[in-house]
């Protein structure tokens, strides 16, 4: 009990929060209260990216280039960019306690406070690849719509999307469920709306019911 009154004071977001109708609120609440248990597991996390990284090493030029991870959490997915090779790695989250951690796992990569909705301060076309892993899934669609758009604004290159596809494993269905995501909906329909803002989208599947989705970003009139 004493514990209980510990965390979330220490969240400083009442249980109330997870109940909220607003979906923002009640995300913050669940990041904010497990940022300590994610940050702990953030190398077993990053292990579990192996397959995702090497097929993205195999399809998209990292060496060298510039990288905003959105919704970033603990820092796992950007370190699988910064060990490929990326010259310049940046984080961002809504997740205070996430970013805490991240700051600890990962020295070498900068990481600041961002709604991903609102990607204010980044510049159209700031970095090569603009990417987010198991971030979107979570999101309602008009939701999702804002984040791809801003990803797309500040990317010049690619926009990449680790998440669901597939089959989900009966664990993960359960998590998803206590989230409360749209996970179901977002493998039914995310592909498609990719092709709002890509003419050039590709999936490619690692297993388990996870996949890499890349939308190539063309470039924009003003900068031809
Ligand atoms: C499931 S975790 C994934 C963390 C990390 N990307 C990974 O793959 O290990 C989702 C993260 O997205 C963040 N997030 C969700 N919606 C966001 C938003 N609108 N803006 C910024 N961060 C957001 C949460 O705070 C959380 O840290």
């Amino acid at each position: 009990m004493t514990q209980n009154i510990f965390i979330y004071q220490s969240n400083n977001m009442g249980i109330n929060h997870y109940f909220s109708a607003d979906p923002e609120k009640r995300a913050k609440f669940i990041f904010n209260l497990i940022a300590p248990i994610y940050g702990r597991l953030d190398k077993y996390v990053e292990s579990g990216f192996e397959k995702a990284k090497s097929i993205l090493k195999e399809n998209i030029d990292i060496k060298g280039t510039t990288v905003l991870d959105i919704g970033t959490g603990t820092g796992a997915w950007a370190s699988v960019y910064s060990k490929a090779g990326a010259k310049k790695v940046t984080g961002v989250d809504f997740s205070e306690k996430m970013l805490a951690e991240a700051r600890k796992n990962h020295p070498n990569i900068d990481f600041f406070y961002s709604d991903a909705k609102n990607l204010t301060n980044i510049d159209d076309n700031q970095y090569e690849i603009v990417t987010s892993s198991f971030v979107l899934h979570g999101t309602k669609r008009a939701e999702r719509k804002k984040i791809l758009s801003e990803m797309e604004r500040v990317s010049r290159k690619y926009v990449v999307i680790h998440d669901f596809v597939g089959k989900t494993p009966i664990v993960i269905k359960i998590l998803e469920w206590l989230e409360r995501s749209d996970f179901v909906n977002f493998k039914r329909t995310f592909r498609d709306e990719m092709k709002d803002f890509f003419n050039h989208t590709f999936l490619f599947k690692v297993g388990k019911g996870t996949g890499i989705y890349v939308g190539v970003v063309e470039q924009r009139a003003e900068d031809k």
